[in-house]
């Protein structure tokens, strides 16, 4: 990997839209104040679909996302901009597996600013490949039946809908495939 991004998960991205470069990586604990400050930018609307409601408490929501990542089978993934010398969260998704029902359970969220150039499937193939390395063979997440966004980036992710969701939301899977 480049020397600019040392603890990318894949290979640096350019976003020609916005004039810079992005990597994605783990999240670890010194990054707690600023996927605060990015969960603190979002717009009203992106966070309350991220969170599925509204949130307040968003230090402590950055202190559990970048704790919990600490654990076996759990990990929070960072999409950072790079721009003249300055690097800032642009994007994050949370991944956790639940043992009792053999999935993987994700949830995703990309700055508004820079939304609709890519990157959120970006970060979906970046979780699949470390839940594939985990050794795990389901990824499941749930989304309000209104998310338009959501739904149109897990189906282009090959996410289809299980059945088990209520009026109010979607439940969306994919079965991973393991390299043989
Ligand atoms: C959902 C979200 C993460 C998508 O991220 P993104 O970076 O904008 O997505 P991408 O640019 O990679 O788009 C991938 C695909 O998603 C779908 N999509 C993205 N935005 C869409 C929109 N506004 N309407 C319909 N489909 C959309 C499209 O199929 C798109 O593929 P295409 O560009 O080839 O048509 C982003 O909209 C977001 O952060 N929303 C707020 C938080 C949220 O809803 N999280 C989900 C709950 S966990």
């Amino acid at each position: 990997m480049p020397q600019l991004f040392p603890e990318a998960v894949a290979r640096p991205l350019e976003l020609a839209e916005a004039n810079g470069m992005v990597r994605i990586r783990s999240a670890c604990a010194s990054d707690v104040e600023n996927l605060s400050v990015y969960f603190t930018g979002l717009s009203v609307t992106s966070r309350n679909k991220r969170f599925m409601g509204a949130r307040t408490d968003l230090a402590s929501v950055a202190a559990e996302c970048v704790a919990k990542a600490g654990r076996p089978d759990h990990f929070t993934l960072l999409a950072e901009f790079g721009q003249e010398g300055q690097r800032r969260i642009i994007g994050e998704t949370h991944y956790a597996y639940d043992a009792a029902a053999r999935h993987g359970e994700f949830a995703i969220s990309v700055a508004d600013a820079f939304q609709r150039m890519g990157l959120g499937f970006q970060m979906m193939n970046a979780m699949e490949t470390r839940a594939i390395d985990l050794g795990h063979e389901m990824i499941a997440g749930e989304t309000a039946r209104t998310n338009a966004e959501m739904r149109g980036l897990a189906k282009k992710a090959g996410f289809s809908d299980t059945g088990l969701g209520d009026w109010q939301s979607v439940h969306l899977a994919k079965r991973l495939s393991h390299p043989r």
